[in-house]
């Protein structure tokens, strides 16, 4: 006796298919069965047969699943192991649950209100030369300032043989913008930049302190530009940042590029106050000038003509300020509980 052809043939289109279930259904197990009731003489050659027809339902199965139309692709960017069995992975959050992190949110915010005065935007990079990190921003060679810029340098070297540096402030980015839209000064128009970005530092790291932030740098240049315009459009911008009126003053500092250079401090608005940490009543929070003849003459704009300001500063501790966020760390924390209060 051979075989039963129809649940051969129904078992044979399912393992086509790929279901591997055939292997162990009621209808093998049928087949399988059937022996038991076989003449002794016929139950070798009904057992072959059963066992050669199980083996090719195997064959057709595994050819299924090597093939290349059929493997599982694989998401090598998944936080577990390729090898793990599905049941054995970690949860982890659908996409859809995610949400913007606080810091782009608040960067938006800051773009936005630029935009409104007339500045255009553009992102900072991530690792630079050592002419847009000190050289173009009046920083000779072998100056000591450099060294107030305790930055992460890369063992990549420019062109020029200089190690590759990964930018401590976004004023590495002063030289590009100035150079590329010097043209507008000739039509009249003055150049309008802010540049947020990330930025590095090897610092000791505590509730204010950070290796890894972000600034907001802006930059103004156009004719008969003065220090007026410079506290006028910083004290309007943070009036528009924290929704109030805002006491300001400038205190001499220095920096390369600017000449005068200041610092930018607020009086602490009541309204902000419960950021506990900062029991000081007024908070620096920029640096500021008017940008220096050499860093215009470096971008090929003469300094006869044109005059500017710039400022820069940490948009975490604006953020920080705003939303009574007690500790620097938290925006790279990864954590879910802080990330959800600003979805
Ligand atoms: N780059 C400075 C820093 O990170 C901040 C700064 C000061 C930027 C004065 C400027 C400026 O553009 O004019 O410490």
């Amino acid at each position: 006796m051979a075989l039963d052809k129809k649940i051969v043939e129904s078992l044979v289109a399912r393992a086509e298919k790929g279901d591997r279930t055939v292997l162990r259904s009621n209808e093998l197990k049928a087949l399988f069965d059937e022996i038991k009731t076989l003449p002794p003489d016929e139950k070798a050659a009904y057992g072959q047969e059963f066992n050669a027809f199980k083996a090719k339902l195997e064959s057709i199965l595994d050819n299924l699943a090597a093939s290349p139309s059929n493997l599982k692709p694989i998401d090598v960017t998944a936080p577990w192991d390729v090898n793990t069995v599905e049941a054995d992975r970690p949860k982890t959050l659908r996409a859809e649950d995610g949400s913007t992190h606080p810091l782009m949110i608040e960067t938006q915010e800051l773009i936005d209100i630029f935009a409104r005065m007339g500045f255009s935007a553009l992102e900072s990079r991530q690792i630079d030369d050592d002419w847009n990190m000190f050289t173009s921003l009046n920083f000779p060679e072998g100056h000591p300032a450099r060294d107030d810029y305790d930055t992460f340098i890369v063992e990549e070297k420019d062109k020029h043989g200089k190690n590759l540096i990964a930018p401590a402030h976004t004023s590495t980015m002063q030289n590009r913008v100035l150079k590329a839209n010097k043209h507008l000064l000739a039509r009249g128009e003055p150049i309008a930049y802010v540049i947020p970005g990330r930025v590095f530092r090897n610092e000791d790291v505590d509730a204010t302190h950070d290796h890894t932030f972000y600034q907001l740098e802006g930059l103004y240049v156009g004719k008969d530009v003065n220090t007026g315009h410079l506290i006028a459009t910083l004290k309007t911008f943070l009036e528009e940042y924290y929704g109030q009126k805002l006491k300001a003053k400038t205190q001499p500092f220095y920096f390369p590029f600017t000449e005068p250079s200041f610092e930018f401090a607020i009086e602490k608005p009541k309204a902000l106050k419960k950021s506990a940490n900062n029991t000081e009543e007024w908070l620096e929070i920029l640096g500021c000038g008017m940008i220096h003849p050499n860093v215009l003459k470096a971008a090929g704009i003469d300094p006869a003509i044109y005059t500017g300001f710039a400022w820069g500063g940490g948009i975490d501790r604006l953020v920080m300020l705003k939303h009574g966020i007690e500790d620097i760390r938290h925006f790279h924390s990864g954590k879910l509980n802080f990330l959800r209060q600003f979805e």
